[in-house]
């Protein structure tokens, strides 16, 4: 096997409009709704910052400046925080080294393979990751780290699998599963959003990839597919043969935070395990649930 390239940099697709929820995403972008004190978006990049990646990619689109403003140093907030003696803890991190992240900008909505070919200039010729925000991995170690594990193994292309019930199948990617070893499936085909009763199976492609460069190479020709639009997911499935490419289990949760339920229970689940607010979230729904 052809060594294995580090993995350094993942690519954050955060330019859609997020109009499930408005009205809260009017003016905000969707990736930074809460879930309790922290922003989706802070999640996956603390996700991937666990996991090695080195820089982080932006790409966004209009309306999109609090993201940016929330990766940045705040003068205003720091110096009022040290002049009142109170712990720059919860935002330290948040700021990433000069020059990541990286923001380039999608223009137009075409899709999530469009998304990602945005960033072909900065990702270059290296292996990426790709992490979508609406998919809250609560695991330990988290979901990427996880997949790296799994990449220093096998290498080429890794992605994030989940089993879904039969009815849910037409709202992903669905992989032909191939041989598999333990939490490790080959991947033997790829479809996005089968039409109900036509999926290979229920095996589906969770927000976390791991791509070769050569991904890039053909997103470039990609028509447009599902819903009409350019798809990761088809551009992946031409790959399979060429290169290895596996899915692997997460052990451990995700939450679908681009749902309203989705993005209810995540906060209710993650609220529950916190030290601080933990005893009291589970007594209030105790009693409302009596
Ligand atoms: C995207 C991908 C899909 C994947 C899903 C995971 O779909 O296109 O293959 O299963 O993310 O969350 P979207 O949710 O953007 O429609």
């Amino acid at each position: 096997m052809p060594s294995i390239k580090p993995l350094r940099k993942a690519v954050f697709p955060v330019a859609g409009l997020g109009t499930r929820f408005l009205p809260a995403t009017k003016s905000m972008p969707k990736e930074m709704l809460t879930v309790v004190d922290k922003p989706l978006i802070q999640y996956a990049v603390e996700e991937a910052l666990e996991a090695g990646i080195e820089q982080i990619i932006f790409v966004t689109g209009r309306g999109k400046g609090a993201l940016e403003d929330h990766f940045d140093i705040s003068y205003e907030l720091e110096a009022t925080m040290t002049a009142r003696g109170k712990s720059l803890a919860v935002i330290e991190g948040i700021r990433q080294r000069p020059g990541s992240p990286v923001y380039v900008r999608q223009q137009e909505p075409l899709g999530l393979g469009h998304a990602v070919w945005c960033a072909r200039d900065i990702v270059g010729d290296e292996p990426f990751a790709v992490l979508l925000p609406d998919d809250l991995m609560v695991g330990r170690p988290g979901c990427l780290k996880q997949m790296v594990g799994a990449y220093q193994k096998v290498g080429g292309n890794v992605i994030s699998a989940e089993e879904v019930p039969d009815d849910q199948t037409h709202r992903y990617g669905i992989i032909t599963p191939g041989a598999r070893d333990g939490r490790l499936t080959e991947v033997a085909g790829l479809v996005e959003k089968p039409a109900p009763g036509t999926a290979p199976s229920n095996l589906s492609v969770i927000g976390r990839y791991i791509l070769q460069p050569e991904v890039m190479r053909v997103l470039e020709g990609q028509a447009a597919g599902a819903g009409g639009e350019i798809q990761l997911t088809d551009a992946m499935a031409q790959m399979i043969g060429d290169q290895p490419f596996h899915g692997v289990t997460f052990d451990g949760v995700r939450y679908d935070c681009g749902d309203k339920a989705g993005f209810v229970q995540a906060n209710i689940a993650v609220a529950l395990e916190r030290e601080d607010i933990g005893p009291a979230v589970r007594s209030f729904a105790t009693g409302l649930l009596r």
